[in-house]
């Protein structure tokens, strides 16, 4: 795998390239959705956009999985936002997690999903499905992107109504830059493909600032809902594009983005997109 170092004492984290850390918050969305804040080793540094990999005891030895940032860079403690799947080995640990329990980490910062790497452009698109909603919960809580770009535009693709998290912080920030035309304003698009009856009378929905589309993300932007709903073209000159969350809507977003003539950021190539695969 590809990482970044922090900017570490080279022989401290040669010594010591795991710290343990304490839980002190918890925050259950649903019974499969949580967040959770940690305290940070002083020496950890990250940029918005990238994940630290965590580790559990087991019975039979430490389980270690790649966790994005939800908190901003200078957030003295750290937010991660996870899914509990059913069986899954890193799940079964962490539904158990109370306030005050250890959570290991490693010292290194990793990915390169960070807003600083387009060189150019207006507006920056997000598409999250799922809990790949975090590391944009950590750009939009970083300063810089709000001066980088003019539009923000956050596109959240989740089943049920439900799991729209951090709707309300979302909704604050809108509401914050509306009448200051120096930062970017900020448009919020939901995705919601299962159980569209019972969105009808949830609260969540009715206290929502944000057009609800019933179809995936992928969908609405092949069919010009999404770019509608955003009051926001999706083009080359003017777009950079992030995706992060599951495997194929990546896969298929990025065909669809090749389509309208954009490319991968590589690190010699200034491109249009950038995206992280959550398995
Ligand atoms: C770069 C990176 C960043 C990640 N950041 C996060 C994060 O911030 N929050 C988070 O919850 N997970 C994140 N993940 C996934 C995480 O590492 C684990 O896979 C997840 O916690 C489940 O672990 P598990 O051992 O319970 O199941 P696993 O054995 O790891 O996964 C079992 C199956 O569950 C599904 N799955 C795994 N992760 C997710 C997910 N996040 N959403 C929906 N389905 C999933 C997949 O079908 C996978 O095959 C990230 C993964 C990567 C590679
Ligand atoms: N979400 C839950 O209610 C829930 C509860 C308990 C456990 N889990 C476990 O968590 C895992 C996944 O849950 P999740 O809902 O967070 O993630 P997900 O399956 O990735 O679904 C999140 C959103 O992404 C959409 N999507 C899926 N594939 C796509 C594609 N190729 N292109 C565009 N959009 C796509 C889904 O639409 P579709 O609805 O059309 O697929 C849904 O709107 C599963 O293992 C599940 O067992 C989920």
């Amino acid at each position: 795998m590809i990482f970044m170092m922090g900017t570490l004492n080279e022989q401290a984290f040669q010594e010591n390239p795991v710290s343990v850390q304490q839980i002190v918050e918890l925050k259950n969305w649903t019974p499969s959705l949580l967040s959770f804040r940690c305290t940070r080793a002083p020496d950890f540094r990250f940029s918005a956009g990238q994940y630290a990999r965590i580790g559990l005891p087991t019975k039979t030895g430490m389980v270690w999985r790649a966790y994005s940032m939800v908190s901003a860079p200078l957030e003295d403690d750290l937010e991660f936002f996870g899914v509990l799947i059913p069986g899954g080995f890193f799940s079964e640990k962490l539904k158990h997690l109370r306030i005050g329990d250890p959570i290991w980490m490693e010292r290194e910062n990793y990915g390169f999903m960070t807003p600083d790497r387009f060189i150019d452009g207006e507006d920056l698109w997000m598409l999250a499905t799922g809990t790949g909603l975090g590391p944009f919960i950590s750009i939009l809580r970083d300063d810089a992107v709000w001066q980088q770009f003019k539009r923000l535009i956050l596109v959240h693709g989740v089943r049920h109504d439900e799991e729209l998290a951090y709707q309300s912080e979302l909704i604050g920030m809108q509401a914050a830059v509306l009448t200051n035309s120096t930062l970017a304003q900020l448009h919020l698009v939901h995705c919601v493909t299962r159980g569209e009856q019972e969105a009808e009378n949830s609260t969540v929905t009715q206290l929502l600032m944000a057009p609800r589309l019933t179809n995936r993300i992928t969908t609405a932007l092949m069919s010009g809902q999404l770019e509608q709903a955003a009051q926001t073209l999706l083009e080359v000159k003017t777009s950079r594009v992030m995706m992060c969350g599951n495997p194929q809507m990546v896969e298929e977003t990025r065909k669809l983005l090749h389509q309208r003539g954009m490319k991968p950021c590589r690190r010699l190539n200034a491109g249009e997109f950038l995206s992280e695969n959550y398995w």
